[in-house]
């Protein structure tokens, strides 16, 4: 696989009317992509910052565990953000950001995108892009919120434990793709849902990730509560019913049992 085209993906950028990709910073090797957007942040880096990479050494996705991705296939990236919204609503920000990978990704193959809570985007049930955002916090404020997203794009195979869990974009579809076009349209759709997002129309955001819960009507584990999932409120959380009591869910990891 060839390296990324950062030098047509800048110019796309630079002509854009959005704030995203302005800087985009592109590095051959990393250990993860977040840590490099947090120390761009610290320094002051503008919101729509990107930082993306052909291959991380300590790629991580939510929990601490390992992100896989072959160096040069997917796409590996991070976005610096300052979103100008309250601090309640910041929770809610991965599912934001999952409907605009899952619309995005929607354009290139001929199935429907899912979204699994909290933050994986699937195809076919597998998990296409996983999506790790970590914010700094200083009392009530909003530091800065760093998007890392892990999207499979070219790879065709994967190691047998997550293999039967796991697709890309080009194993659901017989059109020609590329990284630097799924890139552009992924920026293209983050930019005008968390546009919304600012705006005050989480309401409406999360009637758009509702209609592509995966999630909801199933058996699940989170934690310690099991139950059937009864979709996701207004502040991101997770909604579990047992024995006719609802149970929220703020963070955690859904396995389906049924
Ligand atoms: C998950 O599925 O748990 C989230 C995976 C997030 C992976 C991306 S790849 C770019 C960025 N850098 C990282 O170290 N992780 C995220």
């Amino acid at each position: 696989m060839t390296p990324f085209d950062i030098a047509s993906i800048n110019k796309r950028f630079s002509e854009a009317e959005h704030s995203y990709g302005k800087p985009i910073f592109y590095l051959e090797e990393t250990s993860s992509t977040n840590d490099e957007a947090a120390i761009l942040a610290r320094a002051g880096a503008s919101h729509g910052t990107v930082v993306i990479a052909d291959h991380q050494r300590k790629a991580r996705g939510r929990g601490g565990k390992p992100w896989y991705s072959e160096p040069n296939t997917n796409l590996a990236f991070s976005l610096v953000l300052r979103p100008r919204v309250p601090i309640t609503h910041l929770p809610a920000i991965t599912l934001v950001m999952g409907l605009a990978v899952a619309e995005a990704v929607e354009t290139f193959v001929d199935v429907p995108a899912g979204i699994k809570w909290p933050n994986d985007v699937l195809l076919r049930g597998r998990k296409v892009s996983g999506i790790l955002v970590e914010s700094s916090l200083s009392q009530d404020r909003c530091e800065y919120v760093i998007a890392g997203m892990g999207i499979n794009v070219l790879q065709r195979s994967f190691p047998s434990a997550i293999e039967a869990r796991a697709t890309s974009i080009v194993l659901e579809t017989h059109r020609t793709v590329t990284r630097e076009e799924v890139l552009w349209q992924v920026i293209m759709r983050l930019a005008l849902r968390l546009e919304s997002f600012e705006s005050g129309a989480l309401p409406e955001l999360m009637a758009e990730v509702a209609k592509r819960d995966e999630v909801r009507g199933r058996k699940v584990q989170v934690g310690d509560v099991q139950g059937v999932a009864d979709g996701i409120d207004q502040s991101g959380e997770l909604r579990v019913i047992l024995n006719g009591r609802v149970q929220t869910v703020r963070a955690g990891e859904v396995t389906f049992v049924d």
